[in-house]
Protein backbone atom coordinates (compact mmCIF):
# COMPACT_ATOMS: atom_id res chain seq x y z
CA UNK A 1 0.00 0.00 0.00
CA UNK A 2 1.21 3.50 -1.24
CA UNK A 3 0.93 5.90 2.04
CA UNK A 4 3.15 8.09 0.78
CA UNK A 5 1.58 11.91 1.13
CA UNK A 6 0.90 13.34 -1.93
CA UNK A 7 3.22 16.08 -3.38
CA UNK A 8 3.63 18.96 -5.06
CA UNK A 9 6.42 19.17 -7.97
CA UNK A 10 7.03 21.85 -10.02
CA UNK A 11 9.09 22.16 -13.25
CA UNK A 12 10.47 25.52 -14.40
CA UNK A 13 12.87 26.27 -17.41
CA UNK A 14 13.10 27.78 -20.70
CA UNK A 15 11.13 27.12 -23.95
CA UNK A 16 12.48 23.68 -25.45
CA UNK A 17 14.44 22.41 -22.15
CA UNK A 18 12.00 19.30 -22.43
CA UNK A 19 9.82 20.25 -19.62
CA UNK A 20 7.13 19.34 -21.13
CA UNK A 21 8.18 15.75 -22.12
CA UNK A 22 9.67 15.12 -18.91
CA UNK A 23 6.65 16.52 -16.84
CA UNK A 24 4.24 14.32 -18.50
CA UNK A 25 6.99 10.83 -17.62
CA UNK A 26 7.18 11.97 -14.11
CA UNK A 27 3.31 12.73 -13.33
CA UNK A 28 2.74 9.37 -15.09
CA UNK A 29 5.48 7.74 -13.15
CA UNK A 30 4.20 8.68 -9.60
CA UNK A 31 0.11 8.33 -10.91
CA UNK A 32 0.07 12.48 -10.48
CA UNK A 33 -1.87 14.83 -12.50
CA UNK A 34 0.24 17.03 -15.10
CA UNK A 35 -0.80 20.26 -15.32
CA UNK A 36 0.69 22.41 -18.46
CA UNK A 37 0.35 26.26 -17.51
CA UNK A 38 2.00 27.71 -20.87
CA UNK A 39 -1.11 26.18 -22.31
CA UNK A 40 -3.10 28.72 -19.95
CA UNK A 41 -1.58 31.57 -20.90
CA UNK A 42 -1.66 30.07 -24.93
CA UNK A 43 -5.56 29.92 -24.46
CA UNK A 44 -5.56 33.05 -23.18
CA UNK A 45 -3.77 34.14 -26.61
CA UNK A 46 -5.86 32.54 -28.61
CA UNK A 47 -8.41 34.38 -26.80
CA UNK A 48 -7.00 37.02 -27.00
CA UNK A 49 -6.96 37.29 -31.21
CA UNK A 50 -10.19 36.35 -31.52
CA UNK A 51 -11.40 39.27 -30.03
CA UNK A 52 -9.00 40.92 -31.88
CA UNK A 53 -7.61 42.57 -29.26
CA UNK A 54 -3.69 44.15 -28.81
CA UNK A 55 -1.55 42.62 -26.56
CA UNK A 56 -0.58 45.50 -24.79
CA UNK A 57 -4.51 46.78 -24.08
CA UNK A 58 -4.81 46.15 -20.37
CA UNK A 59 -8.46 47.13 -20.37
CA UNK A 60 -9.24 44.88 -23.28
CA UNK A 61 -7.09 42.05 -21.72
CA UNK A 62 -8.39 42.50 -18.18
CA UNK A 63 -12.41 41.60 -20.19
CA UNK A 64 -10.95 38.64 -21.93
CA UNK A 65 -9.31 37.26 -19.09
CA UNK A 66 -12.65 38.01 -16.94
CA UNK A 67 -15.10 36.59 -19.35
CA UNK A 68 -12.71 33.55 -19.65
CA UNK A 69 -13.54 29.80 -18.49
CA UNK A 70 -10.42 27.53 -19.11
CA UNK A 71 -9.87 23.76 -18.01
CA UNK A 72 -7.11 21.80 -18.30
CA UNK A 73 -7.31 18.14 -18.03
CA UNK A 74 -6.13 14.94 -19.17
CA UNK A 75 -3.60 16.93 -21.50
CA UNK A 76 -6.35 18.95 -23.13
CA UNK A 77 -7.24 22.77 -22.85
CA UNK A 78 -10.74 23.70 -23.56
CA UNK A 79 -12.07 27.20 -23.68
CA UNK A 80 -15.54 28.10 -22.59
CA UNK A 81 -16.01 24.38 -23.55
CA UNK A 82 -14.52 24.03 -26.70
CA UNK A 83 -11.23 21.92 -27.12
CA UNK A 84 -8.48 24.39 -28.72
CA UNK A 85 -5.70 22.00 -27.90
CA UNK A 86 -4.68 22.07 -31.33
CA UNK A 87 -5.08 25.79 -32.36
CA UNK A 88 -2.62 26.83 -29.87
CA UNK A 89 0.24 25.49 -30.88
CA UNK A 90 0.73 28.08 -34.21
CA UNK A 91 3.93 30.02 -33.88
CA UNK A 92 1.52 33.22 -34.62
CA UNK A 93 -0.05 31.90 -30.62
CA UNK A 94 3.30 31.05 -29.42
CA UNK A 95 4.50 34.72 -30.02
CA UNK A 96 1.47 36.18 -28.65
CA UNK A 97 1.46 33.88 -25.84
CA UNK A 98 4.96 35.00 -24.60
CA UNK A 99 3.41 38.61 -25.02
CA UNK A 100 0.40 38.04 -23.34
CA UNK A 101 2.10 36.85 -20.86
CA UNK A 102 3.88 39.45 -19.51
CA UNK A 103 1.31 41.87 -18.64
CA UNK A 104 0.30 41.88 -15.00
CA UNK A 105 -3.51 41.90 -15.51
CA UNK A 106 -3.01 38.64 -17.26
CA UNK A 107 -0.89 36.66 -14.95
CA UNK A 108 -3.21 37.77 -12.00
CA UNK A 109 -6.07 36.22 -14.00
CA UNK A 110 -4.33 32.76 -14.14
CA UNK A 111 -3.19 33.19 -10.83
CA UNK A 112 -6.36 31.66 -8.58
CA UNK A 113 -6.75 28.88 -11.74
CA UNK A 114 -3.23 27.36 -11.49
CA UNK A 115 -3.54 27.56 -7.14
CA UNK A 116 -7.18 25.87 -7.42
CA UNK A 117 -5.83 23.36 -9.50
CA UNK A 118 -2.91 22.47 -7.47
CA UNK A 119 -5.15 22.80 -4.10
CA UNK A 120 -5.29 18.79 -4.04
CA UNK A 121 -1.46 18.13 -4.42
CA UNK A 122 -0.56 15.08 -6.37
CA UNK A 123 0.51 17.19 -9.30
CA UNK A 124 3.55 17.98 -11.71
CA UNK A 125 3.18 21.61 -12.64
CA UNK A 126 4.90 23.21 -15.88
CA UNK A 127 5.80 26.88 -16.11
CA UNK A 128 7.97 29.46 -16.07
CA UNK A 129 7.14 30.70 -12.33
CA UNK A 130 5.81 27.95 -10.48
CA UNK A 131 8.35 27.57 -8.14
CA UNK A 132 9.03 31.43 -7.60
CA UNK A 133 5.64 33.00 -7.59
CA UNK A 134 2.43 30.41 -8.28
CA UNK A 135 3.57 27.86 -6.02
CA UNK A 136 6.36 28.87 -3.44
CA UNK A 137 5.71 26.32 -0.69
CA UNK A 138 5.80 23.37 -3.43
CA UNK A 139 7.01 20.19 -1.88
CA UNK A 140 10.11 19.74 -4.70
CA UNK A 141 11.01 22.11 -7.52
CA UNK A 142 12.87 21.66 -10.39
CA UNK A 143 14.29 24.11 -12.92
CA UNK A 144 15.41 22.38 -15.85
CA UNK A 145 17.86 24.00 -19.02
CA UNK A 146 19.46 23.32 -21.45
CA UNK A 147 21.81 25.24 -24.40
CA UNK A 148 19.87 27.44 -26.74
CA UNK A 149 21.07 25.24 -29.83
CA UNK A 150 20.01 21.98 -28.34
CA UNK A 151 16.97 23.48 -27.44
CA UNK A 152 16.18 24.49 -30.52
CA UNK A 153 17.49 20.98 -32.34
CA UNK A 154 14.87 19.53 -30.42
CA UNK A 155 12.11 21.97 -31.08
CA UNK A 156 13.32 21.21 -34.80
CA UNK A 157 13.16 17.25 -34.40
CA UNK A 158 9.57 17.76 -33.15
CA UNK A 159 8.02 20.05 -35.52
CA UNK A 160 10.78 20.67 -38.38
CA UNK A 161 9.74 17.87 -40.38
CA UNK A 162 6.78 19.03 -41.17
CA UNK A 163 8.77 21.45 -43.52
CA UNK A 164 7.74 24.90 -41.71
CA UNK A 165 10.17 26.75 -40.13
CA UNK A 166 13.95 26.03 -40.45
CA UNK A 167 16.53 25.60 -37.18
CA UNK A 168 18.31 28.78 -37.66
CA UNK A 169 14.41 30.40 -37.50
CA UNK A 170 13.79 28.29 -34.34
CA UNK A 171 16.72 29.18 -32.69
CA UNK A 172 16.29 32.65 -33.46
CA UNK A 173 12.34 32.80 -32.27
CA UNK A 174 14.11 30.76 -29.07
CA UNK A 175 16.16 33.17 -28.08
CA UNK A 176 13.33 35.79 -28.50
CA UNK A 177 11.28 34.29 -26.50
CA UNK A 178 14.25 33.75 -23.62
CA UNK A 179 14.93 37.26 -23.56
CA UNK A 180 10.97 38.27 -23.59
CA UNK A 181 10.32 35.67 -20.33
CA UNK A 182 13.50 36.29 -18.86
CA UNK A 183 13.24 40.04 -18.67
CA UNK A 184 9.57 40.75 -18.07
CA UNK A 185 8.71 42.75 -14.75
CA UNK A 186 6.72 40.85 -13.50
CA UNK A 187 7.13 36.45 -12.83
CA UNK A 188 10.54 36.67 -14.57
CA UNK A 189 11.66 33.14 -15.79
CA UNK A 190 14.42 32.59 -13.27
CA UNK A 191 15.08 29.59 -10.80
CA UNK A 192 13.36 29.60 -7.12
CA UNK A 193 16.30 29.82 -4.57
CA UNK A 194 15.72 25.93 -3.57
CA UNK A 195 15.27 25.03 -7.06
CA UNK A 196 17.18 21.49 -7.89
CA UNK A 197 18.40 22.89 -11.12
CA UNK A 198 18.84 19.78 -14.04
CA UNK A 199 20.97 20.55 -17.07
CA UNK A 200 19.36 18.28 -19.72
CA UNK A 201 22.00 19.44 -22.99
CA UNK A 202 23.86 16.27 -23.03
CA UNK A 203 20.78 13.90 -21.50
CA UNK A 204 17.85 12.19 -22.19
CA UNK A 205 14.40 12.77 -20.71
CA UNK A 206 15.12 9.08 -19.16
CA UNK A 207 18.41 10.46 -17.24
CA UNK A 208 16.39 13.83 -16.52
CA UNK A 209 13.33 12.10 -15.04
CA UNK A 210 15.72 9.39 -13.01
CA UNK A 211 17.27 12.45 -11.24
CA UNK A 212 13.99 14.03 -10.75
CA UNK A 213 12.71 10.50 -9.23
CA UNK A 214 15.77 10.29 -6.84
CA UNK A 215 14.96 13.28 -5.64
CA UNK A 216 11.49 12.68 -4.77
CA UNK A 217 13.07 9.18 -2.76
CA UNK A 218 15.23 11.76 -0.81
CA UNK A 219 11.90 13.18 1.02
CA UNK A 220 9.56 10.69 0.78
CA UNK A 221 10.11 7.27 3.27
O1 LIG B 1 5.64 26.63 -22.24
P1 LIG B 1 4.96 27.32 -23.42
O2 LIG B 1 5.88 27.57 -24.58
O3 LIG B 1 3.72 26.62 -23.85
O4 LIG B 1 4.53 28.75 -22.84
C1 LIG B 1 3.89 29.73 -23.63
C2 LIG B 1 4.27 31.12 -23.11
O5 LIG B 1 3.66 31.33 -21.84
C3 LIG B 1 5.76 31.37 -22.93
O6 LIG B 1 6.19 32.42 -23.78
C4 LIG B 1 5.96 31.79 -21.52
C5 LIG B 1 4.60 31.91 -20.94
N1 LIG B 1 4.46 31.24 -19.65
C6 LIG B 1 4.61 32.01 -18.53
O7 LIG B 1 4.90 33.20 -18.63
N2 LIG B 1 4.45 31.45 -17.31
C7 LIG B 1 4.15 30.16 -17.18
N3 LIG B 1 4.00 29.63 -15.98
C8 LIG B 1 4.03 29.34 -18.33
C9 LIG B 1 4.19 29.92 -19.56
Amino acid sequence: MNTTPPLLITIDGPAGAGKTTVSKMLARELGYRYLDTGALYRGVAYEVRAAGIAADDDAGLERVCRSLKLEFQDNRLTSNGADISQLIRTPEITMLASAVSARPVVRQALLDLQRDIGRAKALVAEGRDMGTVVFPDADLKFFLDASVRQRARRRYEQYGAAGQQTLERIEQEIRQRDANDSSRDVAPLKPADDAVIIDSTAIDAEQVVAKMMAQVAAIIP
